[in-house]
Formats: C-alpha cells, structure tokens, sequence
C-alpha cells in the first residue's frame, strides 16, 4: 500500500470519451462557469475563444485577446483530497500538449504553471463544486497564451508566437490538450500518483534552488527540496526548519 491516494477512489460517471460533450463558444464568462451544472458527466470539455471575467488562481483576473488565447475547462468528479494532485496532472498535460503543438520541451512550475524558456505561457485554476459537504465536481480551468501575453505580471511571461514564432489556433490546441489530459488521468488511475510526480518532477523548474514561496501569511524563504507523495511542495527554510507547503505561489530569488 502505497501512501499516496489513488484515484480509484474516483466516481466514475464518465459516458464515452473522455472530452465529452465539447462545449464551444465565441465568448463566455469563463468557461469555469459554463461546467457547473450538476447533469454534466465527468470528462465534459469546455472551450472559448474569449472570456470577458477570466479568473486566475488567488482571486487574480486572467485577461485575453479574442482568439489569441486557448482557454479550457474540464469537468472532474474525483474523492476529496486529491486536489493538490490533479493541478499537478493539469499542468503536466498542458506542458506535454504545449511540447508536441511547437516541439520545444516546455517546463512546469509549482504548483500549477507551465512555462517555456522560463517565461510563464500558462496556469491552471482548480474551482470546486459542492453539495452540502460532500466534493461534487472539479473544474480545472487551463489557459495557454498562444498568441499574446500580459506585461508587467510578477512572473515574466510569454506566449507561443513570441517564443517560438509559430501561430497556433487556439482550435489546433484542444486535441493535443484534451488527449495529453486523458492519458495522464489514467496513469494516474492506474498507478497512483507516484506517476505524474516523476514526470512533473522532470519538467520542474527551482527544484533544489533559494525560492521565496507566497503565503496568504506573507512570504517564506528557503530551498525547494521537493514534492512530496501528494503534490506538497516542501521547503527547507532558511532557519533550518523543514516546511510543508500545499498552497502558495513560488517567487524566484531575486
Ligand atoms: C493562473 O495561472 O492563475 C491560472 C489561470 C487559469 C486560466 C484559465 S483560462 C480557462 C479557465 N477559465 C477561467 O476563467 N480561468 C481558467
């Protein structure tokens, strides 16, 4: 028995493919909001060419240009408690996606960024649904910059004409991402998330760097030692204490 949880303990409600239904819109909200109905199965795929109230991770806003964005949600039904894991296999399938649309290995940034030539292409955004107490869905909202990117950001970031100079439609992208997802959510299901750590740890970028790691308590510094069994990312702190971390946002040193 291993420590880490397996996502057997998923509810399997998925009817056919994973991807389906595929919900396309011109423009939405955010394609977060367009999965939370309580009929649709586990594996819906919803997909935008523009949101006009895009969120972010921490309450942060996520802006685009119309078209110049690949901008996706996917609808989950796991156990609760695997939800540091699953942002993890998001960003591992977005950065595989992202590597086989421009052939350039592209990096993974705890806990959930995915970067290419260290500039930050893309997040993910984990949002959970409820009944009562019981975890009902997730909804794991991906965006890309395919085409355009935010200045000014405390991240730099970049986008996959900048950095590559190629032109992806933001249609070309769905495929790549939706079939990179479904085969790291089964080797997940199959063999537990000791999987996708090796993997994601591959891709890493700061692992045994200084890094200062944003609280919602304020910052701390220290090594980047690792992750752990569920997708915690563990400090070393600069006072030789050891801290577990499972929320937060990583700051390289200056
Ligand atoms: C982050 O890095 O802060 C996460 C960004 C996640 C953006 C995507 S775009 C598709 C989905 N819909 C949203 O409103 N947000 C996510």
């Amino acid at each position: 028995m291993t420590s880490d949880l397996r996502p057997d303990a998923f509810r399997l409600r998925r009817r056919g493919r994973f991807g389906e239904p595929y919900l396309y819109v011109h423009e939405c909200g955010s394609t977060q909001e367009l999965l939370k109905r309580p009929a649709l199965p586990e594996g819906a795929v919803a997909v935008a060419e523009h949101q006009t109230s895009g969120r972010g991770r921490l309450g942060r806003s996520w802006e685009d240009q119309a078209g110049d964005s690949l901008l996706c949600s996917v609808l989950l039904r796991p156990a609760g408690g695997v939800l540091p894991q699953l942002s993890l296999v998001a960003a591992l399938a977005t950065a595989e996606a992202v590597e086989q649309l421009v052939g350039r290995q592209a990096q993974v940034k705890w806990p959930n960024d995915v970067l290419l030539d260290g500039r930050k292409l893309g997040g993910i955004l984990l949002e959970t649904e409820s009944i009562g107490d019981r975890l009902d869905a997730v909804i794991i909202g991906m965006g890309v910059n395919l085409a355009s990117h935010p200045d000014g950001t405390a991240m730099p970031a970049s986008d996959l004409l900048a950095a590559t100079g190629k032109r992806i439609d933001p249609a070309e992208c769905v495929e790549p991402l939706r079939a990179a997802f479904a085969c790291w959510r089964m080797a997940w299901e199959s063999s537990g998330f000791a999987a996708i750590r090796e993997a994601w740890r591959a891709r890493a970028v700061g692992r045994g760097e200084a890094v200062r790691v944003r609280l919602p308590t304020g910052d701390v510094g220290g090594l980047f030692e690792d992750i752990d069994a569920h997708g915690a990312l563990l400090l070393m702190r600069h006072d030789g204490t050891r801290q577990r971390i499972s929320a937060g946002d990583v700051l390289f040193q200056a």
